[in-house]
């Protein structure tokens, strides 16, 4: 017995050994505090986890930071799956890994998360220290500060009422000429106290908009909205990030018109709360007229969804063929609580390409914009094909009571499987130009590959005109 325990105990010995040479190898560039992990902080978190943000504990400084350091390093390792921080889901080893505005961490940040949570934390020298970030209000508008703030009137949500669905006020958006937006963004501004130590840490305690689906729009006498001067805008959720539309796509806010919702979901956080919602919104300089025009196409499926009880990896499909060419400028997966990830697929002839994965977490609603030399350019007949995963388990914690079938509605408790990102049409012309711009910018050569574009490639050909042909063969 101890004769076949030996060689193990040798092992381990050795493995020990080396075990030691490492720690000391480590010593010499040890990962601290200052040097490795606040530029991280800096980067990718401090804009929820600071004072007053969104995040339930500041992390700013190392007293604040250092307890939480084996937590943090679960959830960034969790990497793409639901509960991982920062809060961005995109997989990183399958299709287009250019987004904008993207905070995920690399493998080596991981990594030295990781060593540093189970090295006891070395604060390490201030002097290594960036520059500490100053938190003010400009962090308030996360796509810069808006050129118009729209502000709805106030609403109060008393404590422990159930949850209100309906139509708010129409407030005037007092623009006296038609101006192209750039980007919107919308914050909710209440009276709840957000300092830590207030007992308001949670999300679901700081707001009390859930949702608000908008358009903006002139009303007739009868307070109806006039059809022609209808403009929808991305429907607002909490936690969402601001949108931002192609440059060569901005959307039209119009003169004289007025906010116009008849779907805003509002929830009690638990205290007496009077809240608002402001719009921002930043404009293109005047003058400017879209290149482009809005792709107006829906990829999902609201009506046949079915979600067995107990049950992982159910797969929901939806398919929608392109009449157009077609950018595409952001990925929005918008599912409801068993989802667990989505996929964008686009099917060309032979060509059969994933563009984008992303777990998804339905505490968390994300878009995802592409960059703008990886947003994909797709020639009409491309067919866009989008998989949903469905976890409908206790393994999913936003679930809450996996034994039950699942079907589609409006409600958390049913589903949705749609993706709501946008996209921009181009005639012709402008799908030749753009393939072109792209094979410049990214130097492409014979052997290359795009993801998410199928022609960029393809030998361009001048168009052969049948009619010469036919007129020169009939004059030989
Ligand atoms: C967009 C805002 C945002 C960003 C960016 C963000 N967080 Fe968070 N974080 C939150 C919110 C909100 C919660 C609480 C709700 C949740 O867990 O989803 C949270 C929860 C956490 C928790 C769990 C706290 C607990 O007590 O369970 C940790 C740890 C954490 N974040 C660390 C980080 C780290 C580290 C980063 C950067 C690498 C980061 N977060 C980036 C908003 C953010």
């Amino acid at each position: 017995m101890l004769q076949r325990m030996f060689p193990r105990v040798l092992t381990f010995l050795i493995s020990l050994s080396g075990a030691f040479a490492a720690v000391s190898s480590a010593q010499a560039q040890e990962v601290t505090f200052h040097k490795d992990i606040e530029p991280i902080l800096q980067r990718s978190c401090q804009n929820c986890h600071r004072p007053g943000g969104v995040g339930p504990m500041p992390l700013v400084s190392y007293e604040q930071v250092a307890p939480y350091a084996g937590l943090i390093e679960y959830k960034t390792g969790l990497r793409d799956r639901a509960g991982a921080m920062p809060p961005w889901y995109m997989e990183k080893n399958i299709g287009i890994q250019d987004y904008k505005n993207d905070p995920s961490l690399s493998d080596e940040e991981l990594a030295a998360i990781s060593t540093w949570a189970r090295t006891g934390t070395p604060k390490g020298n201030a002097a290594d220290a960036p520059e500490p970030l100053v938190f003010d209000d400009s962090l308030k508008w996360a796509a810069g500060e808006p050129d118009l703030i729209v502000t709805t009137n106030s609403v109060t949500k008393l404590a422990g009422t159930a949850d209100w669905w309906g139509e708010i006020d129409r407030v005037p958006v007092g623009l006296d000429e038609d101006r192209y937006v750039k980007s919107v963004e919308i914050v909710e501004v209440n009276d709840v106290d957000n300092q830590a130590g207030s007992g308001r840490e949670t999300v679901g305690g700081r707001f009390i908009f859930h949702h608000m689906i908008w358009s903006t729009a002139q009303l007739d006498e009868n307070g109806d909205r006039v059809d022609e001067t209808v403009t929808s805008w991305p429907v607002h959720e909490v936690g969402r990030n601001p949108d931002i539309f192609d440059p060569d796509g901005g959307r039209l806010l119009r003169a004289g018109t007025y906010i116009y919702s008849d779907s805003v979901h509002l929830h009690s956080n638990g205290l007496d709360t009077t809240g608002h919602l402001e719009i921002g919104f930043r404009f293109h300089p005047k003058g400017y007229e879209p290149k482009y025009q809005r792709a107006i196409l829906g990829l999902g499926n609201g009506v046949d969804i079915s979600i067995a009880g107990n049950q992982d990896t159910q797969e929901l499909h939806a398919y929608r063929a392109l009449e157009e060419h077609t950018k595409i400028i952001t990925f929005e997966p918008h599912l409801h609580a068993p989802g667990e990830r989505m996929c964008l697929e686009a099917i060309w002839g032979y060509t059969v390409e994933t563009l984008s994965c992303v777990g998804y977490d339905h505490n968390w609603v994300r878009g995802y914009a592409y960059e703008a030399e990886s947003a994909p350019l797709l020639p009409k007949g491309t067919i866009l094909h989008i998989v949903g995963y469905m976890n409908n388990t206790e393994t999913n914690p936003n679930v809450p009571d996996p034994r039950n079938w699942q079907g589609s509605g409006n409600r958390s408790v049913t589903n949705m499987f749609i993706d709501l990102g946008m996209r921009v049409t181009m005639n012709d012309e402008q799908f030749q130009q753009e393939m072109e711009e792209r094979r410049q910018k990214l130097n492409l050569g014979p052997n290359d590959h795009v993801i998410g574009c199928p022609l960029c490639l393809a030998p361009l050909v001048s168009p052969i005109d049948r009619f010469d042909r036919a007129t020169s063969s009939q004059s030989d």
